[in-house]
């Protein structure tokens, strides 16, 4: 059969055409796939609607994610899916680029850039995460004049814990706020993580005139001034001017900048590949998404520095390299869309070889085939048919029912990919059938949603299969839950809130004795895995001091 790659000629096979593996190398190369980590508000919907704007994707920004007033698509899709409690879409905008010190010379290389978007909604789930396992680098957005957030240092621990290198932006430069040095040091103290900016400043935040390049030894190689444009809706136009120049215009703001640049060298502050990609380092970026200053300087320094997809290591530890026979990651699977369809969509990242729409693949997971007629791409509301795609890429699968965030799926040579760590859940709530009559619909639903992983079901005899446990990291994928079970089950699930608020990993041996501790109770996850949830981290403490043997371990935690 086609699904399991037999040596028929005329079938695709990624790689199996003379030269296809070269031409799969090189499409890998060019590609750059990364996602935005940032708190609500830092301007992550602006920067990207500035980088499309940057990319020629659209001509006048405003055009992607339009706030109110503006022309939107990307916002109506997202109020539509918040109206009916669904969790926003993971969507990813592709687009070409050319570095701009490279056009139009014999070195000139088109990139193509995919931007894989993080639900952008102030609430948290596990898709967030998930999202993270697709790309090859994390752009952390950071507002000037709050410094690091919540949200951005969750994101940041699973970039981290992935070792997903991380370019900082400081957006909002236009606008008032911290000194650069002072953010600088925040990133250094809080995290770990030596910011190494590539650009610096010229003026302080709140009259944001421009940016000096540094050069090697943190030398001011040239002064970058831009002007403005009404509201900030097309490409702000630069000047690239010397220092010599600099000086004479900005005088000792430009003096300032410079000095400060030199501070940043003595101080090792200067970029450093290797660290940067062993996540060490982070290249920074001060930019004002608004007003489309730095936002070029921020692709350059993507296609640049950030790494191409590499191979990806499979259950069994051998590596898939770019030019291997086709294969790709669920990352994310998105129902509700379009309810009256039962529409289901399956986002997968390639990993290698060449997709094409068409193609017969195969499911790891259960060695069933899968056609992939209906393959997409999928930016907020656009949806175009995919034909072909590169490692880095990301396509949408229509009628995916099978599929699950973390699956396999490949052509020709068999692989299974590790599968997606769950994040420690943190808040819990109990699940139940509305009525008896509806119970084996009730039952349906839970296990459907479970294997997609919308939230984690955990079990106990003491409360029977009736009322299990949903554990998430974010308590929207419960209503995400409710949402689903009714437009698609026809059931209304009762949703009741459990005062526990963190997981451990445990084992049989100590079962008994955990359940006898007041605030806790074990648990059976579908995976099997054992968990104890505790009602509080205080309760946890005594617990592990007075119970030293029993084991308590931390899940993959992002906070
Ligand atoms: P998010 O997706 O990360 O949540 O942020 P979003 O882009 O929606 O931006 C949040 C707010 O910050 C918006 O203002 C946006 O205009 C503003 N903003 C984003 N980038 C910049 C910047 O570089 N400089 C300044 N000064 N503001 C920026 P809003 O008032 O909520 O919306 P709107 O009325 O401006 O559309």
């Amino acid at each position: 059969s086609q699904s399991t790659g037999t040596t028929e000629p005329a079938q695709s096979s990624g790689t199996a055409k003379p030269g296809a593996a070269k031409e799969v190398r090189a499409e890998a190369e060019r590609r750059r796939t990364f996602a935005v980590i940032s708190h609500p508000d830092a301007g992550k919907s602006t920067l990207t609607e500035a980088l499309a704007l940057h990319a020629k994707v659209i001509s006048e920004a405003g055009a992607v994610h339009g706030k109110a007033g503006r022309k939107s698509t990307v916002s109506d899709w997202m109020e539509m899916e918040k109206a009916r409690g669904i969790s926003v879409s993971s969507t990813a905008l592709q687009f070409n680029y050319t570095r701009s010190d490279v056009a139009g010379t014999d070195d000139e290389v088109v990139n193509v850039v995919n931007l894989v978007d993080t639900p952008g909604h102030s609430d948290f789930s596990e898709d967030t995460y998930r999202v993270l396992t697709a790309v090859d680098a994390a752009v952390m957005l950071i507002d000037a004049a709050k410094g690091l957030e919540p949200q951005t240092l969750k994101l940041f621990q699973v970039c981290r814990h992935r070792g997903i290198p991380v370019v900082t932006v400081i957006n909002k430069w236009d606008r008032p706020g911290r000194t650069p040095l002072e953010l600088l040091d925040e990133i250094d103290e809080r995290i770990g993580l030596m910011p190494t900016p590539l650009f610096w400043p010229v003026g302080i935040a709140g009259d944001f005139r421009g940016l000096l390049r540094r050069g090697e030894d943190g030398d001011a190689a040239e002064y970058i001034k831009f002007t403005r444009t009404a509201g900030g809706a097309k490409i702000a136009p630069e000047e690239h001017l010397s220092p010599a120049e600099a000086l004479a215009l900005e005088g000792d703001t430009w003096v300032e900048a410079a000095e400060e640049s030199e501070l940043l060298s003595s101080n090792g502050q200067d970029h450093d590949q290797e660290l940067f990609l062993a996540g060490q380092t982070s290249p920074v970026i001060f930019a004002s998404a608004m007003l489309n200053f730095g936002v070029r300087q921020i692709l350059d320094t993507l296609v640049t520095l950030a790494p191409p997809p590499r191979a990806r290591l499979a259950i069994d530890e051998t590596a898939r390299e770019v030019d291997d026979p086709f294969s790709a990651v669920v990352f994310k699977v998105q129902a509700g869309m379009d309810t009256a369809h039962r529409d289901r969509l399956a986002f997968m990242r390639v990993v290698s070889g060449v997709f094409e729409r068409g193609m017969v693949v195969t499911h790891a997971q259960t060695g069933k085939p899968f056609a992939t007629k209906y393959a997409l791409t999928v930016f907020g509301r656009e949806r175009s048919t995919v034909e072909n795609a590169y490692p880095g890429d990301v396509v949408g699968l229509v009628n995916a029912t099978a599929l699950a965030p973390g699956h396999t799926l490949y052509i020709d040579k068999k692989v299974e990919f590790p599968p997606i760590p769950s994040f420690a859940p943190e808040h819990f709530a109990i699940l139940r059938a509305e009525s008896a009559s509806k119970y084996k619909q009730f039952r349906k639903a839970v296990d459907q949603l479970d294997s997609e992983g919308v939230v984690q079901i955990l079990r106990n005899d003491v409360r029977g299969d009736a009322s299990p446990v949903m554990a998430a990291v974010g308590p929207m994928q419960f209503e995400v839950v409710a949402a689903r079970m009714k437009a698609e089950y026809n059931v209304d699930p009762k949703i009741e809130h459990l005062g526990y608020s963190l997981a451990r990993r445990t084992d049989a041996a100590s079962a008994d004795e955990l359940n006898r501790q007041r605030g806790v109770e074990v648990f059976t996850r579908s995976d099997g895995v054992l968990l104890a949830l505790v009602s509080d981290k205080w309760r946890l403490q005594y617990i592990l001091k007075e119970l030293p043997e029993l084991t308590l371990e931390p899940l993959v935690a992002a906070t």
